[in-house]
């Protein structure tokens, strides 16, 4: 089969190479894939810095081609989406049966393949802040691919959802996402008072941070007593440094922060991407797709990540796919 394999000996660190065919472990399918989506991650950290020779990729959606061997999982023809550690940028995935989810009819392939990792971490952030019917819950980097399922599911779950933006460009597709309320910040934003003071309406019950840096530090200072910062992301790759006070008195009461990766949180995630792929089909969840083209131009797209030039998630297709 082909992949997109690391190589640092090519500009930009990646080429398109001939491999082995994946040979499925017992409790793994083996699927042809049709498309699959980029993320931040892959295209800062995974891709420049990841070991030679290795095919990365962690969303990918596409057809059984041969069911797990222990009887799990999706029989053969079964539109699925899965998520993996690695190996989803080629056109044949191993995966663990845990980790698909099936397609309702009238699924776009590349659609569904924006599940995992962008949907996946925004249900599994929101679930960890408890119950949000009824309370506020504050989404910064807003306009990431996490931030736009994060803004949906959590109006859907009952919030009162706050968008944090950086791009007032992007104030109306947030709103129209489900935001009630947008704050345009600064990127030069200190930690501090600010964030409070622009939150009339009083404290946050949760934040999903995508952002960390000088927004984290200030979005800590929203949270209500009893409530939780998930610090899922660091895309504006500053440290934080926390005002004296921040964890103690009447301010540092009874408020917590706690981080979250995926890839160590995804026992049964295949569940939570076959009801995504539900909310998807029903019209219930936007994709977002910003990018869209033949997997050949996987590094155009990848650089264009990088430089925050992506509306939303970046799309492949591979010839399977047509
Ligand atoms: N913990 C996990 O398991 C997990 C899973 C997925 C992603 N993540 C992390 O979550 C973040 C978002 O990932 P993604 O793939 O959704 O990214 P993405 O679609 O590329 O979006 C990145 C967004 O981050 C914000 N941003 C970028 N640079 C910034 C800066 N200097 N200051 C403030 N905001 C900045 C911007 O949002 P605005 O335009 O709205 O300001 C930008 O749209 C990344 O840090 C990623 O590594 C973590």
């Amino acid at each position: 089969m082909r992949a997109w394999t690391i190589d640092h000996s090519a500009p930009d660190h990646l080429a398109l190479a001939e491999h082995p065919d994946p040979e499925p472990g017992p409790g793994q399918a083996l699927i042809e894939v049709a498309a699959f989506s980029l993320n931040y991650g892959e295209a800062v950290g995974v891709v420049p810095h990841g070991e030679n020779g290795t095919v990365p990729g962690w969303d990918a959606a596409g057809v059984v081609v041969r069911a797990a061997a222990d009887g799990s999982g999706p029989a053969v023809g079964t539109r699925v989406v899965t998520l993996g550690p690695g190996g989803a940028w080629a056109e044949l995935r191993a995966v663990d049966t845990d980790w698909i989810g099936t397609l309702p009819e009238g699924v776009d392939l590349g659609e569904a393949s924006t599940l995992p990792v962008a949907a996946g971490s925004a249900l599994r952030g929101l679930r960890r802040l408890g119950p949000i019917l009824g309370r506020r819950v504050l989404v910064t980097g807003a306009g990431s691919g996490v931030g736009r399922y994060t803004l949906q599911l959590a109006a859907r779950g009952g919030a009162h959802v706050i968008a944090l933006t950086t791009d007032p460009a992007k104030e109306e597709t947030l709103r129209a996402l489900g935001a009630h309320e947008v704050v345009v910040a600064d990127r030069g934003a200190s930690g501090g008072a600010w964030l409070v003071e622009r939150l009339s309406d009083g404290p946050v019950h949760g934040v999903i941070d995508m952002v960390g840096g000088a927004i984290r530090v200030a979005a800590y200072r929203t949270v209500a007593p009893g409530g939780t910062l998930i610090a899922m992301g660091h895309s504006s790759g500053a440290a934080e440094t926390f005002p004296h006070g921040d964890f103690a008195g009447p301010l540092g009461h009874d408020r917590a922060i706690t981080s979250f990766f995926l890839l160590h949180d995804g026992a049964g995630i295949g569940a939570d991407l076959t009801w995504l792929a539900g909310l998807l089909a029903s019209g219930g969840l936007d994709a977002g797709v910003g990018w869209r083209g033949p997997w050949t131009g996987g590094a155009e797209a990848l650089a264009a990540l990088a430089e925050g030039k992506v509306p939303g998630k970046a799309v492949l297709d591979l010839p399977s796919a047509t």
